[in-house]
């Protein structure tokens, strides 16, 4: 039997790397990028065009877009929050747009320091250049399972925003759950309801492990018939402008997992530990990764005392 095939969509660089206080230095992120590029990935989101006094850990978007090694079986992605940076990213070609907004307008207007409204308005219009070229289309909608400063989001506000965009005519949607809110029933509900809504687009599920539950909530969505993740390698991660954000669903972990329950994540999970241990000598911190720390499932050990016994 076809193995059920999970697009893995890796965003350490990006959605990781934004979010640490020393500046992580260009040539090594374009070192790290370049070793993703050989790991099996659908997607990598490299940077963020965002303005560099509000992430400026990611002031250096065009130096790294131009500079990577590009494999072309990889589609290289840049978060895009407004106009100038969508003349940014179209100006270091990359392949896709990945546009973000918020569903709460409190988290929007801390992160983007615009109503969504405007959000809207501006996206609406990048949408409208960027669709007369090959350049592929994709909204982020922030806090879709929840916000830090309002609570619950209403399901059917978070699918009124994705009809918008859906009209629209973008090529995929992800629901990301920016600070670990979003809980398995829920998860299951809300992407059962945008599949059946929207059966021609990409969709993608974004899930932060801040309350220990997203490899659950990946479990779930993939029950409702999601087979796009974004994931961060060790598990870095998190929103500066969202109370509470911690780290992504760990790349390795979520492999680790859906390889064992015979799905084919196209993704080499050797390579990626290797690269995942470099982390901590590039960020000068540890990092949450369990699978890092623990190795794989198969990973064996020599019986407790055998070495003491045996001397
Ligand atoms: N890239 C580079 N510079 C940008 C920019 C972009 N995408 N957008 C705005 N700027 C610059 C402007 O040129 C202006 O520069 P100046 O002060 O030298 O004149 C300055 O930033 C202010 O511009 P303004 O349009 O008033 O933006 P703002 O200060 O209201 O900030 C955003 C709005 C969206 C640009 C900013 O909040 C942002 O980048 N947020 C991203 C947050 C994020 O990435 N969060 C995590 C991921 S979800
Ligand atoms: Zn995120």
């Amino acid at each position: 039997m076809q193995k059920k095939r999970i697009y893995i969509q890796e965003v350490a660089c990006r959605d990781g790397f934004q979010n640490e206080a020393a500046f992580i230095p260009t040539d090594d992120k374009i070192e790290i990028i370049n070793r993703l590029s050989d790991c099996g990935f659908a997607k990598i989101e490299v940077t963020s065009f965002t303005s560099p006094k509000a992430i400026p850990a990611l002031r250096d978007a065009e130096e790294v877009m131009h500079r990577i090694q590009r494999n072309p079986n990889v589609v290289y992605t840049v978060l895009v929050p407004n106009l100038r940076g969508a003349e940014r990213a179209m100006s270091c070609g990359v392949d896709e747009v990945n546009l973000v907004m918020s569903v709460s307008e409190t988290h929007n207007q801390s992160n983007l320091r615009m109503t969504r409204e405007r959000s809207f308005e501006q996206l609406a219009g990048i949408i409208g250049e960027v669709k007369s070229t090959p350049v592929a289309i994709n909204i982020s909608l922030s806090c879709s399972f929840g916000c830090p400063m309002e609570g619950d989001v209403p399901q059917d506000e978070v699918l009124s925003w994705a009809d918008r965009f859906a009209e629209l005519g973008v090529h995929g949607i992800t629901l990301c759950d920016t600070t670990g809110m979003a809980y398995p029933t829920q998860v299951r509900a809300l992407f059962e309801d945008c599949k059946a809504r929207f059966p021609a687009l990409e969709l993608t599920a974004h899930f932060h492990n801040t309350r220990g539950m997203a490899l659950a909530n990946a479990n779930a969505a993939i029950e409702a018939g999601i087979n796009r993740f974004d994931v961060s390698l060790g598990g870095l991660g998190g929103c500066p402008y969202a109370p509470g954000a911690s780290g992504n669903v760990c790349t390795e972990e979520m492999v680790h997992m859906l390889e064992l329950m015979g799905m084919d994540t196209g993704v080499n999970l050797e390579q990626l530990l290797q690269a995942s241990a470099l982390l901590p000598g590039l960020i000068g911190h540890d990092v949450p990764s369990q699978i890092l720390k623990a190795g794989p499932r198969l990973k064996l050990h020599n019986p407790v005392g055998s070495m003491a016994r045996s001397q």
